[in-house]
């Protein structure tokens, strides 16, 4: 069953059946204020952290399911009907309004049909401004006049999420509301800089600033007092529950349209007025579209495709690093699912997120890496989570302070120390590192001074080796890397046990940074990490080995795990994608590997995480026994390491098996099934449930996962294997051998590059011919700023 589709022109995706078995959303806002917003404009704003700087309450996982939102109802004055633009809170019945939904890139629109009315609003946050507009059109179709009140309505939060869920016995007191000049202000009396607003480009005739005043007694968003009587009652107050709640009545002639536009910003009631003056402005209003557009289409510019693959199209050319990039700037942390109890970087996921962005955002790379590298405490291991603020010498950090007494944390309680680190956090950066000195040639990073989190700096070189000499360190007896705390996988917790998946890592890691020695011709630096790596070779090879694919690691008391004689967690991913990956297994391991994996966890949406799932509990093993079979990282198809598997395959040249996989989990591709997947198409989700469990099929988690970024970075890289190199930019797709050309336009290092590969042969992988600019050459060079050049490949 399908609930809406793909509008790739807009690049948009169009929901018009809205009674959808979850909340499907989007991300609003890119640089301070955020929102996350649902199909039925549900949802929540947060000013640059979702965790203490909210804006907009949400009672999340709860019943009904993503209120409250930011709303727009319509009544009608004359027969005192109401409904809402969006489809809920008001949710009238689905054959007497129709409604639409239309997520786009940084917006999402609400369209209403019903009663001869036609509404649009449309939620959008401009790129600089820290407010978020509320931009509605409502236009009489009918063949009379009409009469109509407008309300809107959110429900202002106390700002820190615990104070929201928990403890109101200072907030609920200590926070008040106001309107004067046409502007509601609420004011958290108890920060200093504890203000926002909500406003209108008009004068409105009612208001309300009191939730419950607003709501009503025994009511819900469903059926607000005021909307039914159709008037605002003004109230305010110090202390209570808090909404932006503003009327204004209207007449509209038959065709009439009326605009609106609503503002729900940070700040003062001074900074409601700034910026209602400028958005009342219709203009200002339309050049905030074009902005975000123009944001958009540069970050896509850097790479569009053209393939024979439809979804591939749509996916990587928008939604795919429409996401990545989304959980570089909110890393991870604000869903309806994080709802933002936790901020800050989490280590590894940063590393991986940025790795996958350097074309299209590399600022926002370059600020993430150095944030993580200052983040390493100077042993080579990383902060597992922490907030990039804490060791930022440059911004004065206010850390916030809650009203109730709740010590703050000392730098020695930040520091954490060996016992909680994972063994693969920091491992991550190393290539996120080498592949933005590639993209970009700023070599002169690499021997820029940063800080380390337990005190002393050193260069980001220094930071690079300490990282693959901890892992050097952090071996049991038989060289295999430690499992520590956990490795990629949260819930492997191996502990004194070891991990193949770490050791595998290092061995990639050694490798990215091998090219960055050799390239600056570090002799001895070289020669120390070709020893080191040939030594974690060796462990590999002789250690990890099992019959038919590699095991995943060794529990503390020396017991393999992921071996054939397991009756569960016999065989994982993780291990087997990250031994072809890393070029450690070569050929022939590598195919019976990755056969094993075909074999035993491939599902028609993607490849389970392990299997068969583990059904008793085992502490030695760690968490992942503990949560029900099909679930999480229990065997279910986790997105994340799926990628990891088409670059795996591409490494052993079997494009058609690649793209098998990549097909498999391609949200896209669920479109129309969405009573089995549920989750939105657009978007990864972190897991898909597993074979073992009666949901088998239902995606879970949208938007905040790894898979966006890895995602992105195979099926570019590794696939169509468009791939920037310190001095060239390599072309070697792996791809179906039924692929008789595909078109890519790159932009590299200022220079265009349109691609044209050509495949009469019908080969998976070879490259016979290059041409530049219709010259045979060996390699495509890095070119002039602003240059164009025709690049023509011949596989065969
Ligand atoms: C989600 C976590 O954010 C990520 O760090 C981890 O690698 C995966 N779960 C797998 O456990």
């Amino acid at each position: 069953m399908r609930y809406g589709h793909f509008d790739n022109k807009k690049r948009e995706y169009v929901i018009d059946k809205m009674d959808l078995p979850t909340s499907w959303t989007n991300y609003l806002g890119i640089r301070n204020m955020a929102a996350v917003v649902n199909h039925t404009a549900g949802g929540y704003m947060f000013y640059k952290t979702p965790e203490y700087h909210r804006i907009t309450r949400f009672r999340a996982n709860s019943v009904p399911m993503d209120r409250p939102g930011h709303y727009v109802y319509i009544r009608d004055d004359e027969s005192k009907d109401y409904w809402s633009i969006s489809w809920q809170p008001v949710a009238k019945p689905l054959d007497e309004a129709s409604y639409s939904c239309r997520h786009g890139m940084s917006y999402t629109t609400y369209n209403c049909d019903y009663s001869n009315i036609n509404a649009e609003q449309t939620l959008v946050i401009p790129k600089d401004d820290s407010v978020e507009l509320w931009d509605v059109k409502i236009k009489n179709e009918d063949n009379r006049v009409r009469q109509l009140s407008v309300f809107s309505y959110c429900e202002f939060s106390f700002h820190h999420i615990d104070m929201d869920n928990r403890n109101f016995q200072m907030s609920l007191y200590a926070s008040g509301s106001s309107y004067d000049k046409g502007i509601i202000e609420h004011d958290l009396f108890y920060e200093e800089f504890g203000y926002q607003y909500f406003t209108a480009n008009m004068e409105a005739d009612g208001f309300d600033c009191l939730r419950d005043t607003f709501i009503g007694r025994y009511r819900t968003e469903d059926n607000p007092k005021a909307v039914e009587t159709g008037r605002c009652l003004g109230s305010c107050e110090r202390g209570n529950n808090h909404c932006g709640a503003l009327h204004k009545r209207f007449v509209l002639a038959p065709g009439e349209e009326v605009r609106i536009v609503f503002m729900l910003g940070e700040g003062d009631r001074e900074a409601g007025r700034i910026m209602r003056e400028k958005y009342s402005d219709m203009g200002r209003v339309d050049a905030v579209y074009d902005e975000l557009r123009a944001y958009w289409e540069d970050k896509f510019s850097k790479l569009q495709i053209r393939t024979p693959n439809e979804g591939m199209n749509t996916m990587i050319n928008t939604w795919t690093l429409y996401q990545a990039e989304i959980n570089v700037m909110f890393s991870r942390f604000a869903s309806f699912i994080e709802v933002g109890g936790r901020t800050g970087l989490g280590y590894r996921d940063t590393a991986q997120d940025a790795m996958a962005v350097p074309h299209s955002n590399p600022v926002k790379c370059r600020q993430r890496i150095i944030e993580l590298l200052q983040g390493l405490v100077s042993q080579g291991y990383g902060l597992h989570l922490f907030q990039p603020e804490w060791f930022d010498s440059e911004t004065e950090h206010k850390p916030f302070k809650s009203p109730t007494v709740i010590p703050t944390p000392g730098k020695d309680k930040i520091v954490h120390g060996i016992e909680d680190a994972c063994s693969d956090d920091a491992l991550w950066l190393i290539s996120t590192i080498v592949e933005y000195v590639k993209e970009t040639g700023e070599h002169s990073l690499i021997d820029e001074m940063v800080s380390y989190a337990d005190g002393g700096e050193g260069t980001v070189y220094e930071h690079m080796m300490k990282i693959l000499d901890f892992s050097a360190e952090q071996v049991g007896e038989g060289g295999i890397c430690k499992g520590l705390r956990a490795d990629w996988n949260d819930c492997l917790n191996l502990g004194g046990g070891e991990s193949a998946m770490v050791s595998f890592l290092h061995y990639w890691a050694l490798r990215n940074f091998l090219e960055l020695a050799e390239y600056r011709g570090d002799q001895k630096i070289t020669e120390k990490y070709e020893q080191m790596l040939q030594k974690v070779k060796e462990v590999c090879d002789t250690k990890l080995w099992d019959e038919d694919w590699y095991i995943r690691g060794v529990t503390q008391s020396g017991r393999p795990i992921g071996t054939k004689m397991d009756k569960e967690g016999q065989i994982h991913l993780e291990s087997n994608t990250w031994a072809v990956l890393s070029g450690a297994s070569g050929q022939e391991r590598g195919i019976r590997a990755m056969n094993s994996v075909y074999d035993r966890l491939f599902t028609p949406y993607g490849i389970m995480l392990n299997g068969p799932a583990y059904t008793t509990p085992d502490d030695e093993i760690g968490f992942v026994t503990r949560v029900y079979p099909g679930l999480k990282e229990n065997a279910a198809v986790f997105s994340h390491p799926n990628p990891w598997a088409w670059a795996a395959e591409c490494m052993l040249g079997r494009g058609d098996r690649a793209m098998e996989f990549y097909d498999a989990l391609c949200p896209y591709y669920q479109n129309d099934m969405i009573e089995i997947r549920e989750a939105e198409p657009y978007s990864y989700c972190q897991f898909v449930v597993g074979k073992d469990h009666t949901a088998f099929g239902r995606a879970h988690h949208p938007f905040m996962t790894g898979t966006g970024g890895w995602a992105y970075f195979s099926a570019t890289r590794y696939i169509l294997g468009i791939r920037p190199d310190f001095d060239k930019l390599v072309v070697d797709p792996c791809i179906p051998a039924e692929w008789k050309h595909f078109h890519v336009i790159r932009e590299w290092r200022g220079a265009v590059y349109r691609i044209q590969v050509e495949n009469k042969d019908g080969v998976m992988k070879g490259i016979r011919e290059i041409y530049f600019d219709g010259r045979k050459v060996d390699a495509i060079p890095v070119c002039e700023e602003e240059s164009q050049h025709d690049i023509k490949i011949v596989m065969g």
